[in-house]
Formats: C-alpha cells, structure tokens, sequence
C-alpha cells in the first residue's frame, strides 16, 4: 500500500527528514512512533502531498505522491494534529459541508454522515456546535471528516492526544474498525507501548532517521531481556533477600543483581526470554525463596531508543 524510499526532507540548511524508507502492506495497522521533532508530521504531510520533499519516493498504492498528487488525495484521508474547524455549523453540517466539496447527492450525503457519525461514536452529537464539541469529540469529527471519500490509506497524526483513558479505548475500537473495513491506517505518536498494543507493526524514527520498521513481534524479540526483572520478596523478611541473591548469583544469564527502589525488591538484569523467566521463577520457588512478585515491566521509549539504536550500530 505504501512505499517511501530515501526520503529527504531539508528546511533550508536543516535536514528534518534523512533518507527514510519504509514500506506498509495493504490492511496494516501501522504505528509511527518518535520523540517531539523526530519527523513524524513532516512524514505524513508529504504523503498527504502537502509538502514537497526534496528528494526520495513514495508510491501510494501503486500511484507516485509527487507525480500524481491529484490521485494520491482521491487514496488518501488524512488526519492532521492540529485542526481548525469551522465554528457555528452542527456537527452533520459540518460533515456536509465536505461532503458537498466532494461532489455527493443529497440523499447519499445524509446517509453517510449518518454512518460516519455512528462509526465516531457521536450520533448523539449530530446537532451539537462544533465549537462546544469537547477536544476528544473534535478529533473523532476531523476523523468522520477524513473518511469521507472512502480513503484507501488513512493518516493520522496524533489522533489520541490529549483524550483520557475512556477516549483513548473509544478510539482504538475505531481504529478496529477501519482494519475490519479493510482500511490501512498509519497512526503517529510519541507513545510506544500504546502504540504497539494495537499496531501489527510499527516504524520507530528519531531526528529523521529511521531507527527500526518492522512487526510488532519482531520489536518485543530485539527487547526481550534488555528491561530488568522486578523480583519483589516477602517484606520485613531480611532474609528473603539475601536467599535470592545467592540463588540468582549462581543462576545462569543473570548478569546483574541491584536493589530495587522499594524495600525488598531486587532488579534482576536477565538475558532470558519468557520460558527463561518462568524456569527462574521455578527455581526461587524451588530454593524456598519467598517471592510475592516477578515481573518484567515493558520498556520505556527512551530506553528502547537507545537499545534499537545500539543494536543498529
Ligand atoms: N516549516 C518548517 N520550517 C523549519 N523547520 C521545520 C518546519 N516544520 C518542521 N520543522 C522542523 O522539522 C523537525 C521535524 O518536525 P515534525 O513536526 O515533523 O516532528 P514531529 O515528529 O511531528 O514532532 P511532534 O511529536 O512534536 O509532533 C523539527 O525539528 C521541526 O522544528
Ligand atoms: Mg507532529
């Protein structure tokens, strides 16, 4: 569905975007994650052929972005992180509005707006002021709003920032709903792990460059091991302690042992994947070990920057 090959974005001696390649197949949910800066918006406006690049490709469904931009607008809905929408139109109206630029009958239009709403989840909303919309329910709208021609490929820039939890799941029931409807969705964010919950695969970039495009599965292997190990042990038993260290000292792939922020916690630095931590945890239990936690917590996005990165060089 989308190939984007060497490209190059320069804002006058600055380079915003070196060379970046990546490729989503059709029907993907593909997340797009860096730091503030990192490109991600200069990435998604020239696939939306609103800015030019200085060099490098992309082809959108076969179609290329600076040779037919005209068609690439007809395959693409695009969502940007900043919006103004037009205030004193209800929000059907506002629907309507584009969907008369995009030349839909009458008939055709109430009843898109009134799936489009219902897809959103604000049909309650149909007759509510744009301008009293909360900023959650205005994101959903712009959303409605980018679907309207029936996109191929949908951009989303940042579409779940500043929504609270409830929003956030909202969203990605939607977002689960445009993969049914066989949309692919390229989804921005500086949120990793929220990303890659519900992404089948993710490009990860920092200061325009790519720093790793693949599945989601193949990230968490390249992972695996880098966090450490929460071990927490029985409180106000002293001993506990001392008994795992000198378990954990002996135990094979443990390669570091520290004490954890909280009284009897240890962190374990382990290089073992999933059955090597279950096989760790047998063996505490086995050593009478009083263990009341073990868990490996998910790597922040600083951190899995700075391995990904290490990993490359
Ligand atoms: N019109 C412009 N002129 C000069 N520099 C620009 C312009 N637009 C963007 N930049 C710079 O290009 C870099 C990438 O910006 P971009 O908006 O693509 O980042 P981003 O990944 O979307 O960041 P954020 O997470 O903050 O939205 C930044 O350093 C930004 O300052
Ligand atoms: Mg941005």
């Amino acid at each position: 569905m989308l190939q984007i090959k060497e490209l190059t974005k320069r804002y006058g001696a600055f380079t915003a975007l070196d060379r970046l390649s990546m490729e989503i197949s059709d029907g993907e949910l593909h997340g797009f994650v860096g730091p503030n800066g990192a490109g991600k918006t200069t990435t998604m406006r020239i696939l939306a052929t609103l800015l030019r690049p200085t060099s490098g490709t992309v082809v959108i469904d076969g179609v290329d972005v600076l040779q037919n931009p005209r068609r690439v607008r007809e395959l693409v809905g695009y969502m940007p992180d900043f919006f103004g929408v037009y205030d004193h139109l209800k929000a059907w109206e506002y629907l309507d509005f584009y969907a008369r630029c995009y030349g839909f009958g009458h008939a055709d239009r109430m009843r898109m707006i009134d799936q489009l709403l219902e897809l959103v989840n604000l049909s309650d909303r149909r007759d509510t002021y744009v301008d009293v919309l909360s900023r959650g329910m205005k994101q959903r709208l712009c959303l409605a709003h980018a679907l309207i021609h029936d996109p191929k490929l949908l951009i989303l820039d940042e579409p779940a920032s500043g929504m609270d939890p409830r929003a956030r799941a909202e969203m990605k029931g939607i977002l689960k709903t445009l993969k049914d409807m066989g949309k692919t969705v390229l989804i921005s964010s500086h949120i990793l792990p929220e990303l890659s919950e519900m992404c089948d695969s993710l490009t990860i970039i920092d200061h325009g460059s790519l720093v790793f495009s693949g599945s989601v599965e193949e990230l968490s292997r390249r992972m695996t091991g880098q966090s450490d190990i929460h071990l927490q042990l029985l409180p106000g038993d002293d001993s506990a302690v001392e008994a795992a260290a000198a378990l954990l000292k002996q135990y094979p792939g443990v390669t570091g042992i520290s004490r954890g922020d909280e009284d009897n916690t240890l962190l374990v630095a382990f290089g073992g994947d999933e059955g090597g931590m279950a096989d760790l945890l047998r063996a505490l239990l086995e050593g009478h070990v009083p263990v009341c936690g073990f868990h490996r917590p998910p790597m922040n996005l600083e951190k899995v920057f700075m391995e990904v990165t290490r990993d490359d060089g």
